[in-house]
């Protein structure tokens, strides 16, 4: 596991430039985030699409393949076997990184891929979520900025001495509107993570900037060094655990104890008795639910008591993601779902958390239930799946048990449900062994299919 730095901050504040001078200095890889999204643009953009169609460039992604490579430590970005490290560098380029950068399918296509290299190297990483999205738990997190002035002075400075004919005034205006478009999209919007140190370089020289950061660095590295020491190491095995391994197949070892298990399965056989006279249900496929725990489950989402569907057939308790919401409805409420296995998903947040924390429940002897559409499907049509579900199977390595639950119209009392459980999908069996994005999208669609399959009219 490497050293992770995470530096933030709005276009044109210098990050480039004063990342690569500090990662120079301190022989650490310097990672510009920002060129993975200038290069799916420049994708689009190639293909003569407007980078903020999102309709047109989502089934795209599919397509692409993008690659970071160090030569002679500079970072080339390569698309599909080209490399496009100079080519990603024009104002329109620029503005259509900032238009597909707020796609939330293209930053999820993205996020394996950044993890990645953090996971396995001493890095600075560059760009915009990166201490509040993409490493949370980062060492040393900072927030640079300046004022949109003396960015378009800088970036004006720059394109004059590459021959560009814009004005500093089509510069500064072009800033403004990245700015707005960082800071306002719904998705990991540009802002500074409540833990980072924010240094404001309007009035500093380049130089100035790169000893700042770099006094930022060393001074915040051995300040977390020396509590690490004084909590017993403690502090940085549980950051340790918490990041997200690339691959990091859990072991089927771990087991409930007995205990848990008596109690669950009395408290289960009760549930079912309830269920069975107050719905009209019947399970399908259940050869298919694994004797063991460990195991993903992923459904469709058609009603508060999909856990409960879902649960009702498999010997090993389930855990679930549900809204944080409903973690703060009343004491009792709180307690009973988080009996039955729920934990808080904060939407729209980084969902690094999440993910780890499902691996943690799946290394428990846990089965988790997935929802990949996110949300209740009122009509019953399956919906498009996020990549959540395939990135925690991927890096578990568990198996994913397709489920589909079906009714019609609204649940209420003798309703008729049936709930459908597919063959179990094993990652490795259909050439996914890592998180990268390729793959992902691989399972994800696997997985989304097999739903289908499960769901019938
Ligand atoms: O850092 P840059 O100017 O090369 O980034 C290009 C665009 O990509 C920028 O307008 C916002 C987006 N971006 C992002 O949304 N998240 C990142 N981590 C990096 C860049």
């Amino acid at each position: 596991m490497g050293i992770n730095i995470a530096l933030d901050g709005p276009s044109g504040a210098g990050k480039s430039t004063i990342a690569r001078k500090a990662a120079e200095k301190m022989n650490y890889i310097y990672v510009d985030t920002g060129a993975l999204y200038r290069s799916i643009a420049c994708y689009v953009i190639g293909k003569g699409i407007a980078p903020d169609s999102s309709e047109e460039i989502i089934p795209l992604l599919g397509e692409i393949d993008v690659k970071l490579e160090y030569k002679d430590g500079a970072q080339q970005v390569i698309l599909n076997g080209e490399n496009v490290s100079d080519k990603i560098r024009t104002p329109e380029i620029s503005m259509g990184a900032s238009k597909v950068s707020a796609i939330p399918e293209v930053r999820e296509f993205l996020f394996g891929l950044q993890k990645n290299i953090a996971a396995e190297n001493n890095i600075i990483m560059d760009g915009r979520d990166i201490g509040t999205v993409v490493l949370p738990n980062a060492d040393v997190k900072i927030f640079l900025t300046a004022s949109a002035e003396e960015r378009a002075n800088r970036r004006f400075k720059e394109l004059q001495e590459k021959g560009d004919s814009s004005t500093y005034d089509d510069v500064l205006a072009d800033i403004k509107q990245r700015d707005y478009n960082d800071t306002h999209r719904e998705t990991a919007p540009l802002k500074k993570a409540d833990d980072a140190v924010e240094i404001d370089s309007t009035n500093l020289t380049l130089d100035e900037s790169i000893s700042e950061v770099c006094r930022v660095i060393e001074e915040n590295l051995k300040k977390k060094q020396t509590s690490d020491n004084s909590d017993g190491g403690e502090k940085k095995q549980s950051i340790k655990t918490r990041e997200i391994a690339p691959v990091r197949p859990i072991t089927k070892t771990h087991r409930l104890s007995h205990f848990r298990m008596f109690w669950y399965s009395i408290l289960r056989a009760i549930v079912i008795g309830l269920y069975h006279l107050y719905y009209n249900i019947t399970f399908e496929g259940t050869e298919n639910i694994p004797k063991d725990g460990g195991n993903i489950f992923a459904s469709n989402h058609r009603s508060y008591q999909d856990p409960v569907f879902i649960a009702l057939p498999t010997r090993v308790p389930l855990s679930y993601m549900a809204k944080e919401e409903l973690f703060h409805q009343n004491f009792a409420f709180t307690l009973v779902i988080k009996a039955f296995g729920a934990f808080p998903v904060t939407r729209g947040k980084g969902d690094t958390e999440v993910i780890d924390t499902s691996i943690e429940k799946l290394e428990k002897g846990r089965n988790l239930a997935i929802f990949p559409e996110g949300t209740r499907s009122k009509d019953g049509k399956v919906g498009k799946g996020k990549t959540g579900v395939a990135l925690i199977a991927a890096i578990a390595q568990t198996k994913v048990v397709p489920v589909g639950i079906n009714f019609e119209g609204r649940l209420k009392f003798r309703k008729k449900v049936v709930v459908r459980f597919g063959e179990p999908i094993i990652p490795s069996e259909i050439g996914v062994t890592s998180t990268n994005p390729k793959e992902l999208k691989i399972i994800k669609n696997t997985i989304m299919d097999k739903i289908k399959e499960l769901v019938h009219d």
